[in-house]
């Protein structure tokens, strides 16, 4: 009997343009268009191994090597249900295919994450998942499709299943079908967009974003305004931003559209912070930088962008990042120093890191060692990836390895 395993490995997103609120939470409809920057897999992924086995008695995930409960009706559940039913229509189609869609499956997962780094891994995780079911079902599923499945895991989930900078059409239709992700432009289009991920320090549980979102729709007043009247530009002009390689105008949406997103979560009631001061003092920073180029007949150089909680992703030019990781180790000296991944400093590494000429050095105070707790250096990156199996988390036995 042969072996139906399949292995995926999926990307995380940052958005530049905010998915914040449902307009029905069980389909996860967004009440707003989003837009996103795909990671290097190379540096953060989610990668998961799916296999269909008559012998199995019941579908079973592993999370990082921990069993996690597939709950009836919910996120796993449909995306699964999902995906067994697109096999199902290809059986029906070829009867000389072997009948994947009536077995049951076993899943294992694992993101590479360092540890404690507090970034979301729904997006990759879902992403990875049902790119692991597509290659195992074989389908003919396009990634537009296979977003429409992962949306139901995890709105953002849907951005990772494509590479480079991806838009999430709202959609219209109450049944969700044209609600989905689309690419903008591939990674090789602008392949200088380059990312680094402050993480931050945080000893409170926040909101999060599907409890959090859900308040804001019921509350804000604001929001209904950011979606009438402030998003349908912004995703208009930032696609052409990107098509045009025009870092300027998309460093200024994307931080216009971060800003908005966190009134809008300040505009609910009870109000929810997910900024603090290392967050704040981060922006006070990009600003300060951007004004010293902008003033000297310069362009913006950065762009700070803040999902729910106080990590800082900035966006900015590969020829940018080594003065940019300069300056937030200076303002927050790193424990470890900082991972070279893409060898910046040479053998002198960032040291004690810098400011440029005519910067402000009062814009924001020096924090303990410890405020940002690591710096993930990355780039835009490719979507989903069919590994080999050697690669595959599950084992001879069908369990986790
Ligand atoms: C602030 O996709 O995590 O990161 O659909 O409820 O799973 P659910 O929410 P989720 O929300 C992400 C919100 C955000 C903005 C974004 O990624 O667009």
């Amino acid at each position: 009997m042969p072996v139906y395993q399949a292995t995926a490995s999926a990307p995380v997103n940052i958005a530049c343009i905010k998915y914040w609120g449902k307009r029905d939470t069980k389909l996860i409809l967004p009440t707003n268009s989003s837009l996103s920057v795909t990671l290097d897999q190379d540096n953060l992924r989610a990668t998961t191994t799916s296999r269909a086995d008559p012998k199995f008695e019941q579908d079973q995930l592993w999370l990082n090597g921990k069993v996690d409960e597939i709950k009836p009706g919910g996120r796993l559940a449909t995306c699964i249900a999902e995906m067994k039913k697109l096999r199902a229509q290809v059986e029906s189609g070829s009867p000389n295919e072997p009948k994947l869609a009536e077995f049951k499956l076993h899943i294992s997962s694992f993101n590479n994450f360092p540890t404690a780094a507090g970034l979301a891994s729904s997006a990759a995780g879902f992403a990875a998942l049902v790119a692991s079911l597509a290659a195992l079902y074989q389908l003919p599923t396009s990634p537009s499709e296979l977003s429409r499945i992962a949306r139901q895991g995890s709105g953002s989930a849907c951005r990772s299943l494509f590479g480079g900078f991806v838009a999430w059409e709202k959609g219209t239709a109450a049944d969700g079908s044209d609600s989905l992700a689309v690419e903008v432009a591939p990674r090789e289009h602008w392949p200088d967009i380059h990312a680094l991920i402050c993480v931050v320090s945080d000893d409170k549980k926040g909101t999060s974003s599907t409890t959090g979102m859900q308040r804001t729709v019921e509350t804000s007043t604001l929001l209904e305004h950011r979606i009438k009247h402030v998003v349908p530009e912004r995703m208009r002009a930032i696609s052409e931003a990107i098509k045009a390689r025009d870092f300027d105008t998309f460093a200024r949406i994307t931080m216009q559209d971060s800003n908005q997103f966190h009134s809008v979560a300040l505009d609910t009631d009870p109000p929810i912070f997910y900024l603090n001061d290392v967050s704040r003092a981060i922006i006070a920073l990009i600003i300060e930088y951007n004004r010293v180029s902008v003033e000297a007949g310069g362009k913006l150089k950065a762009a700070y962008t803040y999902d729910a909680g106080p990590n800082a992703v900035i966006y900015t030019l590969k020829e940018n990042v080594k003065e940019i990781v300069s300056l937030i180790v200076k303002y927050f000296p790193q424990t470890d120093g900082f991972k070279d991944t893409f060898g910046l400093f040479g053998s002198t590494g960032v040291g004690e890191g810098g400011v440029v000429e005519g910067f402000n050095v009062n814009v924001a105070k020096k924090f303990e060692v410890g405020a940002v707790k690591g710096l993930i250096h990355t780039r835009v990156g490719d979507g989903p990836r069919v590994l080999g199996n050697e690669e595959a988390l599950l084992g001879a036995d069908g369990l986790p390895t």
